[in-house]
């Protein structure tokens, strides 16, 4: 079976790794794209040609090669904000990744320089997440409620790997000041349902952010529709580069937040005893950014658009029904996460039976030249709620083929041949 919503052949020309022989001259089949995906030549040659003829620091070099540098950079922000439909550009805040994203709005909470009561926190007052959530969107906010005396709360996950909202009034209250969760789980594959955790979060007046770091490359993402507080995603799993992140918040809130980072850049005015802070977004991105990461990131989304997310998504959920069916053929595999294609992305994880992931992934690896994931993908209390210590996952982007899914098949009947 061949694609019909993408030229993929044409696409893989894109992506100069994809033709790479890896050594004993296997053809590489690289299925982990959730955990960072490859690059095309169109990204590559953007941060070439920057670093090249145009680079200098941004924000404040009074020369050509500074005026170039930053309308390159701003320029990058105004394509982020138009890919994920925010409303004004400056709500777009440029950070190292997803990770310091989270941890940016966890920041604002509890925190002194803080005084507006919707990020006010301590003893009696309640964060919200969830059993499926990617490390870094738990350990900033354990962080944060070991600072403050607050407490932190989760959903649980369903057998099937879905949000369990049968406890959502009694999970979030007047108490909940945030709900933190996965747009898309990295691990499952699930898209959480947004708008039903919205309206009980809009219900008790807490605020909503969303881990879209797995969502964004894949979909159309658009914040306004979704109409939730906070979104974070990363550059190196939508074919851009590692280094660069971005928070979308929603303008009032981020003017009502503290800095971050304190440093250059972020300031108004400096005195020995205090500063006042330069406004959004420039407050929350203290020191010399990402310059070049944040064009590639623009690259990336140039590259994106031109393709239309709408077609991305489509190939994806082909990929994902084939893979499916597929899979099901395969003995003693068993699927952790919904095994139809309803509210799922192109992430399957996976265990067989009596196998450890190490041994399947490496044997894939070697033998056949399979890049996917083995572990816990980051994801260790999802893993704990499933009773197994880690998964094999492998996971599309838009440049994966159906041939690609037979060939991991293949492999994965192989390994148990080697461990029958
Ligand atoms: C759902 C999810 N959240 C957050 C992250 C963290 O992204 P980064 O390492 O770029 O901060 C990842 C990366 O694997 C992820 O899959």
């Amino acid at each position: 079976m061949t694609s019909t919503s993408l030229d993929v052949e044409r696409i893989r020309k894109d992506f100069p790794v994809l033709s790479r022989e890896l050594p004993g001259g296997r053809p590489l089949v690289y299925l982990d794209s959730g955990n960072s995906s490859q690059k095309p030549t169109q990204v590559i040659e953007t941060m070439r040609e920057h670093l090249a003829m145009h680079y200098s620091n941004v924000g404040r070099a009074m020369h050509v090669l500074g005026s170039e540098s930053t309308e390159a950079y701003e320029s990058a922000r105004d394509k982020l904000a138009a890919f994920v439909g925010a409303p004004s550009r400056d709500e777009v805040i440029f950070t190292k990744n997803a990770s310091e994203a989270l941890n940016l709005v966890a920041y604002s909470f509890g925190n002194r320089a803080n005084t507006d009561p919707r990020f006010t926190l301590g003893p009696g007052d309640e964060i919200v997440i969830s059993e499926m959530e990617h490390h870094s969107n738990i350990v900033p906010w354990q962080m944060l409620v070991q600072r403050t005396g607050a407490t932190l709360k989760w959903f649980g996950v369903t057998d099937e790997g879905r949000l369990d909202l049968s406890g959502l009034p009694e999970l979030v209250t007047e108490r909940t000041k945030i709900v933190s969760i996965a747009h898309q789980s990295n691990v499952l594959g699930t898209v959480n349902p947004v708008a039903e955790v919205l309206a009980r979060a809009r219900e008790v007046g807490a605020l909503v952010m969303l881990d879209a770091s797995q969502s964004v490359p894949h979909h159309p993402v658009n914040v306004a529709e979704l109409d939730v507080d906070f979104v974070a995603f990363t550059g190196h799993k939508m074919v851009g580069p590692s280094g660069i992140g971005v928070l979308w918040g929603r303008g009032e809130l981020l003017e009502a937040m503290p800095p971050f980072l304190g440093g250059g850049e972020m300031i108004e005015a400096v005195w020995m005893d205090h500063s006042t802070y330069a406004p959004v977004p420039h407050k929350f991105e203290a020191g010399t950014p990402p310059i070049v990461e944040a064009i590639g990131l623009g690259a990336a989304v140039d590259y994106l658009t031109g393709i239309g997310m709408d077609a991305v998504e489509a190939h994806e959920r082909e990929l994902t029904a084939y893979a499916l069916d597929a899979l099901r053929e395969v003995p003693s595999l068993h699927l952790i996460g919904p095994d139809s294609l309803d509210l799922r992305g192109g992430t399957l994880s996976f265990t067989l039976a009596g196998i450890h992931p190490h041994d399947v992934g490496q044997i894939l690896d070697d033998r056949f030249g399979i890049a996917v994931r083995v572990g816990h993908h980051c994801a260790r209390p999802l893993h704990l709620r499933f009773g197994i210590p880690a998964t094999t996952r492998a996971s599309f982007y838009l440049y994966n083929t159906t041939a690609e899914i037979d060939a991991l098949v293949r492999g994965l009947h192989h390994v148990q041949k080697v461990f029958a």
